[in-house]
């Protein structure tokens, strides 16, 4: 059974390039209520943490490197389907191959800096979302 949650967050890229209105107007009409919303800066160690499955990826350095170069916005979202409508939403990890209108191909710079984070399970949504709120920031 799917949960109605899953975590995102607007990416240092997107924040910089002036795109974080227009991306939270773009999840709010493709349906998604933002529960818990938050504006902050990751350390290297942070955004070395939440990345920690990806360790062992080439990519892995210059992820947190990226992810840490500037403020984002992490939020929970609530839909039914969550997780599997929001990936539909933000598009292909590369903007290059994502759908046209998706979140990354119309905002994405690169595969790096590809705008947006979207949960890709309901265990990790939970995990993710844990991650960066209490229960009382919470709706
Ligand atoms: P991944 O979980 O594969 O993609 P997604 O974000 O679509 O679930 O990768 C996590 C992030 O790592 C991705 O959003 C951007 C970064 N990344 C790179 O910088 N280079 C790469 O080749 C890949 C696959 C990902």
């Amino acid at each position: 059974m799917s949960t109605n949650k899953t975590f995102t967050m607007i990416k240092p890229d997107a924040v910089a390039n002036g795109h974080t209105g227009a991306i939270l107007d773009h999840i709010i009409k493709g349906g998604f209520k933002i529960i818990a919303m938050k504006y902050l800066a990751l350390s290297k160690e942070t955004a070395g943490k939440f990345y920690e499955v990806h360790k062992e990826r080439p990519f892995y350095g210059e992820l947190v490197d990226f992810m840490s170069s500037g403020p984002i916005v992490a939020a929970i979202l609530e839909k039914d389907n969550a997780v599997e409508d929001f990936r539909k939403l933000i598009g292909a990890t590369d903007p290059a191959k994502a759908d046209k209108g998706t979140i990354r191909n119309l905002y994405a710079e690169s595969i790096g800096a590809n705008a947006i984070h979207g949960s890709d399970s309901d265990e990790n949504a939970k995990i993710e979302g844990d991650f960066y709120f209490s229960a009382l920031e919470k709706f």
